[in-house]
Parts: structure tokens; C-alpha cells; sequence
């Protein structure tokens, strides 16, 4: 896995303040979608506290009609509420899941904290089943924590 290859460059990204932090989330999921094989969807959704939803901020991949969720909805509203990672090997034994696209096979969501707080999260769709171990879910936490700091 090239993950930590990616860190560095994960890091520059952010760092560009000549950027909006809006095309930076573009460009992180643009990175991860592009670096690693089994990434075939990559997106930040962060939560509007107040509506109780969640929203497609940057992402890189298919276009989703899925831009708004609510909280508790689909894996990623179940994040929003448990403030837990979320891997799904196999997304047709899970009941509440919101389709995106026939080809996905997996989804892991990983929770974005600020300052102790569930404000988002990244959320990935692979086409391959059962992709995802816990040095994906290390990497994905050191990202939304990179992240969180230029919040
Ligand atoms: N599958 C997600 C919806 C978002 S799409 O993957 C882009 C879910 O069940 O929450």
C-alpha cells in the first residue's frame, strides 16, 4: 500500500493557502482516487447540525445524486449518529445502505473530529469486495485529522 508515500503529499495539499479549502478537499480525494487501486469513490460530507444532514462537500469520482443524507440514513447517516468507523465488506448484506452506482461492492466511512466533535466525515466506494484492513482506517483517520486542522 502506498500510504506512506501519500502522507507527504497529502500534506502539501493542505498547506496551500493559496487554495480554497474546498479545492483542497477536491484535490485529497482526487489523490487517494487516483493513488490507490481499489478507490473508486472518494468524498467529504460534512453535517449541518441544525437540519441533521450531511453534505457532499468535495469528492472525486462519479458524479452521486446522494449530495444531502440525512443522519441515520445509509452507512454514511449511521456515522453521522455513532461517531465510528463504518467498513463494509460486503454492501449488499447491509439493510440500511443508499446505492450509489451498481458497481460498488464495499464502503468504509471514517468520521472527521474537530476539536472532539463528529463535524463530517470521508467516505469511500471500491468496486472490489472486501478491500478494506485497518491500515486503511489508520490512513483515513491521519487524513480527516490533517484535515480538521485547516478547518
Ligand atoms: N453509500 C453511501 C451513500 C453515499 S455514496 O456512497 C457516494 C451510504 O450508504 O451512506
Amino acid at each position: 500500500m502506498p500510504f506512506d508515500s501519500l502522507r507527504p503529499k497529502v500534506s502539501t495539499i493542505l498547506a496551500n493557502e493559496n487554495e480554497s479549502v474546498d479545492q483542497r478537499l477536491t484535490e485529497i480525494c482526487e489523490l487517494l482516487q487516483a493513488s490507490i487501486g481499489y478507490y473508486d469513490w472518494v468524498g467529504f460530507y460534512f453535517a449541518n447540525e441544525e437540519t441533521r444532514t450531511l453534505h457532499l462537500r468535495a469528492f472525486a469520482g462519479e458524479p452521486t445524486e446522494h449530495t444531502v443524507i440525512p443522519f441515520g440514513k445509509g452507512i454514511c447517516g449511521q456515522v453521522a449518529e455513532s461517531n465510528e468507523n463504518f467498513v463494509v465488506a460486503d454492501v449488499k448484506a447491509q439493510n440500511n445502505y443508499i446505492a450509489c452506482n451498481m458497481y460498488v461492492k464495499a464502503e468504509i466511512v471514517i468520521p472527521l473530529f474537530k476539536d472532539g466533535k463528529n463535524i463530517g466525515q470521508i467516505d469511500i466506494d471500491s468496486h472490489m469486495a472486501d478491500p478494506f484492513s485497518s491500515e486503511d482506517e489508520r490512513f483515513l483517520e491521519w487524513v480527516n485529522q490533517e484535515v480538521a486542522d485547516i478547518l
